[in-house]
C-alpha cells in the first residue's frame, strides 16, 4: 500500500510546528510521508534539514494567480492539515486550500477552527464555522478541531502589554475563560491524521481548563515565588496595541469583542472545557500549572 502523504499548513507556526514534531517519528519510520507547506522560501531549509519535503504555498496568491499553482503544489497529497493565521483573509485562504485539496483528490482535511456555540455572533468564530461548512460541502472527509484560548497567549500578553515585571496585563476583568496548550491541539490533530476514518465527520472541542486572569496571576506567584499580580485593562487598548504592531485590525476587532463579552458575561461558551485530549490521546492534557512550570523562564 502507498504511504499516505500528509501536508501540514501552518508548519512554521505554533500548532503546525508542534504537529510536525508529533508526526516526525511516523515519517522517519516510513509510515507516513510528511510534507510542510511554507509560504516563505526561507522557511523551507529548516524542514528539509530534518528530512521533510517543503512545498511553497502562499494561499494569498490564489486571488492573483488562480488556483492552479496551489493545486500543482498539492499534487499527491492524501491528508491535509489546514490552519490559517490571525487575519480576515483566512476565509479566502481556507477556500483556496479546500478547493485545491478536492482537486488533487485528497481524502481528509483536519481543520483548526475555534470553539463557539453553533449560533455564535462573534464574527471570527463565525468565519471558522463558515469554513467548516465549506469543508463539509466539499465531500472530503473532515475532522474539525475547535480550540479555546491558547496558553501560549500568556507570554504574548506580557510582550505586547508593556507591563512592569511581575504584572500580567489582560482584558478579561475577573471572568473565567477556557485554556488549551497548542501542543495538545497538535497531538489531537496527529491522532486524527493517523486514523482518518475513525475521525471523519467528527468535531472536537479543545479547552482543558477554565481560569480567570487573577487566578492565573496567583498561580504565577505560587510557581515562580515572585509577587505576580494581574492588571485588568480596557479591551479597546488591545485593539490599538495589536493594530500598531501590524496585526489585522478586522480580526483583532473580533478578539476585542470576545474580551468585552467575556468580561461582561454575555459570552456563555467562553469557559467551556472538554475531555477530548485525554479521550483521544490517552494522555492527561497540559494544565495551566504544567504550562507555567515548563515555561518558567518566560515568567521569571
Ligand atoms: N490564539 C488563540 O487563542 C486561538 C484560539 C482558538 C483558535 N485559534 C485559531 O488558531 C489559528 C492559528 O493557529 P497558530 O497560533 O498555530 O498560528 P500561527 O502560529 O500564527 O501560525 C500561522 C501559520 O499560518 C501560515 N500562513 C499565514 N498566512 C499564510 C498564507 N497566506 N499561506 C499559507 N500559510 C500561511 C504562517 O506562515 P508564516 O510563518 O510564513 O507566517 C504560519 O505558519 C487561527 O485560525 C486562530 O483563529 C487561535
Amino acid at each position: 500500500m502507498a504511504i499516505p502523504v500528509i501536508l501540514v499548513f501552518g508548519a512554521t507556526g505554533k500548532i503546525g510546528g508542534a504537529l510536525v514534531e508529533e508526526l516526525l517519528p511516523a515519517h522517519a519510520a516510513g509510515r507516513v510521508k510528511l510534507v510542510a507547506a511554507v509560504r516563505r522560501p526561507e522557511a523551507a531549509p529548516a524542514f528539509e534539514a530534518r528530512g521533510l519535503e517543503a512545498r511553497l504555498i502562499d494561499l494569498d496568491l490564489a486571488e492573483t494567480r488562480g488556483l492552479e499553482p496551489i493545486v500543482g503544489a498539492m499534487r499527491g497529497v492524501d491528508r491535509v492539515f489546514l490552519l490559517t493565521g490571525y487575519d480576515v483573509r483566512m476565509i479566502a485562504q481556507s477556500k483556496a486550500a479546500i478547493d485545491a485539496a478536492r482537486a488533487v483528490g485528497a481524502s481528509q482535511i483536519v481543520h483548526v477552527g475555534a470553539h463557539a456555540s453553533p449560533d455564535t455572533t462573534i464574527v471570527h468564530f463565525a468565519w471558522h464555522q463558515v469554513v467548516e461548512a465549506y469543508i463539509d460541502r466539499s465531500g472530503v472527509d473532515a475532522t474539525h478541531l475547535r480550540p479555546t484560548s491558547f496558553m501560549q497567549n500568556l507570554p504574548l500578553l506580557l510582550q505586547v502589554g508593556g507591563a512592569q515585571p511581575g504584572v500580567l496585563p489582560h482584558y478579561l476583568g475577573d471572568a473565567r475563560t477556557s485554556w488549551v496548550d497548542t501542543g495538545d491541539v497538535a497531538r489531537v490533530a496527529a491522532v486524527a491524521l493517523r486514523e482518518p476514518k475513525a475521525h471523519a465527520g467528527r468535531a472536537y472541542g479543545l479547552g482543558t481548563e477554565a481560569a480567570s486572569m487573577p487566578e492565573i496571576a496567583a498561580l504565577l506567584a505560587e510557581i515562580t515565588g515572585l509577587p505576580w499580580r494581574d492588571e485588568a485593562r480596557e479591551p479597546a487598548g488591545f485593539l490599538r496595541t495589536m493594530t500598531a504592531l501590524g496585526a489585522d485590525p478586522v480580526y483583532m476587532a473580533c478578539v476585542r469583542n470576545v474580551f468585552e463579552r467575556t468580561r461582561s458575561g454575555s459570552l456563555k461558551d467562553a469557559a467551556d472545557t472538554f475531555d477530548t485530549v485525554q479521550r483521544l490521546t490517552g494522555r492527561a492534557p497540559t494544565t495551566l500549572r504544567d504550562y507555567i512550570e515548563r515555561h518558567r523562564a518566560a515568567f521569571s
